[in-house]
């Protein structure tokens, strides 16, 4: 029997690649960027399967040019750039890649808080262009305490709850809040949850840990940055679009805001005359929180694990449409 065909879209890290390369016909898009979205539909046209990243746009127009496509492996937890419900409708399963990358994602949230907070972009900066002209000064960089300073998590699922609970080590007062009720965060963490406002309002670091969807889009708006204390740290490495960047940049400007540390953007790449980038108070990444050699080792072979759970007919792991199964009933192809 032919071995089943899998498009994968970028280089993937190598035990998960290899996995993949053992059990089907996989083409792989070389190139370091993604691969535009007509070769992506082009691919599409052939295969059984895709294994996608979250700068890969899937959506009704792959699925209509993919007659035999039944499942989209996404290497990430996110999934906002694969249209579900279209997906779900053409019996097309998509798994993602969650847990793995959840201590991951946390740790990085704090070096960006703590980055920001204590200015540690900045002093390397100072230092290395020849700013640092005396030893000591009292006023020397001086930046805000995070110990024993107030966290808001917005999103307190697993990710949400791994950088609370990083919290409880600073002695921070935890404030969050979230769509369903997470009994875990109060009963272990000590953490209580507020509404949204209370939380900006009362906040020092604010950390956002939503999946973007049509209810979070703009979360961080002009109004709610309004709410928020004057020296607030806005924390955000979920995805861009869940903060207004415009509002963001007018009251970090004006000083409505002390400082922000941005790993997602609105645009990605984001462009270089993005006005925040021209602010001392910023820091920023390029999408990077997930990124350790093991955590990303660790998803790729999670979509190897998912591809194959699916056409040895099992559930796959990681499903996240679990409705498509009514759809298509699983089946053995192997
Ligand atoms: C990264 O942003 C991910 O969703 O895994």
């Amino acid at each position: 029997m032919p071995k089943l065909k899998v498009y994968v879209t970028r280089e993937l890290p190598e035990r998960g690649l290899k996995m993949i390369k053992e059990r089907f016909d996989a083409e792989v898009w070389p190139e370091y960027a993604p691969p535009p979205k007509k070769v992506i539909i082009e691919k599409a046209r052939n295969v059984d399967a895709l294994a996608s990243l979250l700068s890969d746009k899937i959506d009704a127009e792959v699925f209509d040019a993919a007659p035999k496509l039944k499942i989209v492996a996404q290497m990430a937890v996110g999934f906002d750039n694969i249209d579900l419900q279209e997906a779900t409708k053409r019996g097309i399963y998509v798994t993602n890649t969650p847990e793995v990358l959840t201590d991951t994602t946390a740790d990085f949230a704090w070096a960006l808080l703590m980055a920001v907070a204590r200015r540690v972009v900045e002093a390397d900066k100072y230092v290395r262009t020849g700013q640092w002209k005396v030893g000591w000064h009292p006023s020397m960089m001086q930046g805000r305490d995070i110990h024993g300073a107030t966290i808001g998590i917005v999103g307190a699922g697993r990710i949400g709850y791994a950088v609370a609970k990083r919290a409880t080590g600073f002695n921070m007062k935890i404030l969050f809040y979230d769509v369903i009720p997470r009994p875990e965060m109060e009963k272990e963490l000590g953490a209580k949850k507020v509404d949204l406002d209370t939380l900006f309002k009362e906040s020092d670091f604010v950390s956002i840990h939503v999946p973007l969807m049509k209810e979070t889009y703009h979360l961080v708006n002009a109004d709610r940055l309004k709410l928020m204390k004057k020296t607030v740290y806005l924390i955000n490495n979920s995805r861009g679009s869940v903060v207004d960047e415009k509002a963001l940049y007018e009251a970090l400007k004006g000083g409505r805001i002390a400082g922000a540390g941005l790993d997602v953007f609105e645009q990605e790449p984001t462009p270089l005359n993005n006005p925040l980038l021209k602010l001392d108070n910023v820091v920023v990444a390029p999408h990077i929180s997930s990124a350790s050699y093991e955590t990303r080792s660790k998803m790729a072979e999670m979509v190897a694990e998912n591809l194959v759970a699916f056409f040895e007919g099992k559930k796959p792991p990681n499903l996240v449409n679990p409705d498509v199964m009514k759809v298509r009933p699983l089946s053995k192809q192997f």
